[in-house]
């Protein structure tokens, strides 16, 4: 089944095809450098600069994977959560391309989308099958979600984060230490050379329940940036500090989210997999960490074959969408489909059979 994804969720305009799970094309168009200025994403202009890529990006998605239009057995699109004007764009050219190709149209779930992508299969190498139950760890710049997946399209959020994503937690660091916007990767990569030397507080660990919170911990770094920048009479950062302020928060940031999931783990051993989405499944160190849980548990853990999956793309909507199909989830009308700016992966308005 070729299906046709569009995601317009946030800052990337972004078009895939996917053959089941086989990713054909996956293009994604960033708009990160006209909100950079801003320090963060600017809804309305993010709205407007999808407005005037996304028909371009059709066309190269379909150029990319070698198709024309009548190839086309669907249409998926995301439809929440994300941002409302740029949620809209995404959304109208699903409608458009559904009513003139008379394809049958999806509407998927962002979140189901980056869980979709540890399964998305790029090129000619393996990718593990869903074993269920399974316990989904989604960790972008919107979300921090602890969800057990009974089936797809059965999920149930077990923890989550009170305030901060943890994705949005690095950013915060990256920009508290003047690294720029995105810097999750940035952040990550200083860590690697940096030493933990500076304690930091790792919050919730007390707490008898599977939530997280970084609000507290971005407080705790900003505090310890002023403390060390005091100690210098220019008021800078040796680069030493700031690999070492990096290496500090990541070691806390992770900590904490492993504690929650072996808990997890921990309290539900029917569970048969380890399933690890969003941009932060990126980071290679936490990767490490979470394979020792993993094994520790006996349990495979799945990540996105690359980081374009781990990171918002259209062929995980298109995953999703398959694999919501082979669970039985219907098309839905042109007139069914808005936009959920807020949209929770426990609502099965769309997936229920
Ligand atoms: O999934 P995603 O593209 O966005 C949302 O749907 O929210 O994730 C983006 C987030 C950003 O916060 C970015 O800083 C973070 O993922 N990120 C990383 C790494 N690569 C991207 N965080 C930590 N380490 C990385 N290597
Ligand atoms: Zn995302």
């Amino acid at each position: 089944m070729k299906i046709l994804a569009i995601d317009t969720s946030c800052d990337e305009t972004s078009v895939a095809i996917v053959e089941d799970t086989k990713v054909l094309s996956n293009v994604i168009s960033s708009q990160v450098r006209y909100h950079k200025k801003y320090g963060g994403v600017v809804p309305m202009l993010a709205g407007r600069l999808h407005e005037e890529r996304i028909e371009n990006v059709v066309e190269l998605s379909l150029k990319r994977a070698a198709l024309s239009r009548s190839d086309l057995d669907a249409i998926a699109v995301t439809y929440g959560p994300g941002l409302a004007p740029a949620l809209q764009v995404g959304i109208a050219k699903a409608k458009a391309l559904a009513s003139a190709l008379q394809k049958p149209l999806y509407g998927v779930n962002h979140m189901a989308g980056h869980i979709a992508a540890c399964f998305a299969q790029i090129g000619a190498k393996d990718v593990p099958s869903m074993q269920f139950p399974f316990l989904a760890v989604l960790i972008s710049g919107g979300h921090t979600e602890l969800v057990v997946v009974e089936s797809f399209g059965e999920f149930q959020i077990i923890g989550q984060t009170l305030d901060d994503a943890l994705g949005e937690a690095y950013d915060k660091v990256a920009k508290m230490l003047g690294l720029g916007y995105p810097g999750g990767k940035l952040v990550a990569e200083l860590a690697d050379e940096g030493e933990v030397v500076y304690d930091l507080p790792i919050a919730m660990r007390q707490s008898g329940d599977l939530n997280l919170s970084y609000s507290g911990l971005k407080n705790a770094v900003r505090l310890l940036i002023e403390e060390v920048k005091g100690k210098h009479t220019d008021g800078f950062l040796t680069r030493q500090e700031i690999v070492d302020i990096c290496a500090s928060f990541q070691e806390v940031a992770q900590q904490s989210l492993l504690l929650k999931i072996e808990r997890a783990l921990s309290a539900r051993p029917e569970l048969k997999q380890l399933v690890v989405g969003g941009g932060v499944a990126a980071n290679l160190v936490l990767r490490r960490k979470l394979r020792t849980v993993g094994d520790a548990h006996d349990l495979t853990v799945v990540f996105p074959a690359n980081t374009k999956l781990c990171t918002d793309n259209a062929a995980m909507i298109g995953a999703a969408a398959y694999f919501g199909i082979q669970a039985g989830q219907m098309p839905v009308t042109t007139e069914q489909l808005d936009r959920v700016p807020y949209l929770s992966l426990e609502d099965t308005s769309f997936t229920k059979k």
